[in-house]
């Protein structure tokens, strides 16, 4: 019987409250992103929320978790701390895989532990026991069942209201490598990035700066799936590699507790992944609120199929 693996993928929790705000935090990025905060965005986002979906997701019985990014808001060292608890609920580590996300790497550093120093456990590679200790290196590769999922940094300090991203040239060669290395042993690559990874997915103050050169390498070296958060809506898009399609996945926020602007409720994947005659076969279900209050349900479901194929 072919091993069926199941994947969670949560992504944009902005986990409030924002506890250890200090005055020697305090800079232009991070005093606006307060006021953004407290005037709009603590009425979207909701822990409550945040941690029903987190319960949701572990009644799906996953083999892992994946979370895309932008777990805190202004980048503190508090709110590091208060979201590595959120994530040692979802599970073990060696389970729970995180990339980082815009506002998570927000600003220059003030002083305090970086999220990847905080989170380091959720973003060690598993593939030699050097990588399983020591600095967090990206693209980090963590292999489990028939799965191998690869971490990618995006995230880069800069200035107000720009929440663009970058991998640079050496993560993106390392990430080339990588691909082809992993296609060569069969396993189900799954590719982790905050920002919309293909150009023209997030205009230019958002957008990853390079989006053309990922692409490129995903079509040449392939993948299984890419997935993605950032734009805080459902998206799907698709590349090629061969004859094959690439699916482009974005989850929107998972704790949101009322609709804003185009942004939908609170919801995740749960993808149930499997290799039959040396095809991956993905089924993605949609999970979330249905309605404001509502409970957590089943939204929809499909089986990311290339269009046309
Ligand atoms: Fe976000
Ligand atoms: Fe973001």
């Amino acid at each position: 019987m072919t091993e069926t693996f199941t994947l969670v993928h949560i992504s944009d929790v902005h986990l409030g409250p924002l506890d250890g705000f200090h005055l020697r935090h305090l800079n232009t990025k991070r005093a606006l992103g307060y006021l953004n905060w407290q005037r709009g965005r603590r009425h979207v986002h909701s822990r409550g929320v945040a941690d029903r979906i987190a319960a949701d997701a572990l009644a799906q019985a996953p083999d892992h978790i994946a979370v895309t990014g932008d777990l805190a808001n202004l980048g503190l060292p508090g709110e590091y701390a208060n979201t590595l608890a959120w994530l040692e609920a979802l599970g073990d580590p060696r389970r729970v895989s995180v990339v980082p996300g815009n506002h998570d790497i927000y600003t220059r550093r003030l002083g305090g532990a970086s999220c990847l120093e905080t989170w380091a456990p959720f973003m060690r590679g598993n593939e030699t026991p050097t990588d399983e200790t020591g600095p967090v290196r990206f693209p980090y590769v963590r292999r489990q069942g028939p799965v191998a999922l690869i971490g990618l940094n995006s995230a880069v300090p800069t200035p107000p209201f720009v929440a663009a991203g970058r991998l640079g040239e050496a993560q993106i060669a390392a990430l080339s490598q990588t691909l082809v290395r992993l296609g060569e042993t069969g396993l189900i690559r799954v590719v982790l990035i905050h920002h919309p990874p293909l150009p023209g997915q997030a205009p230019p103050r958002r957008a990853l700066e390079d989006a053309a050169a990922l692409a490129e390498v995903l079509e040449r070296c392939g993948a299984e799936l890419v997935l993605h958060g950032h734009n805080h809506r459902q998206m799907l898009a698709w590349r090629r590699h061969g004859v094959r399609g690439i699916p482009v996945l974005g989850a929107a926020s998972a704790s949101a507790a009322a609709a804003h602007k185009a942004e939908p409720l609170a919801r995740y994947h749960v993808l149930r992944m499997r290799r039959e005659s040396g095809l991956a076969h993905i089924d993605c279900e949609i999970r979330g609120l249905a309605e404001t209050e509502g409970e957590i349900v089943r939204l929809a479901r499909e089986d990311l199929v290339m269009p046309g194929r």
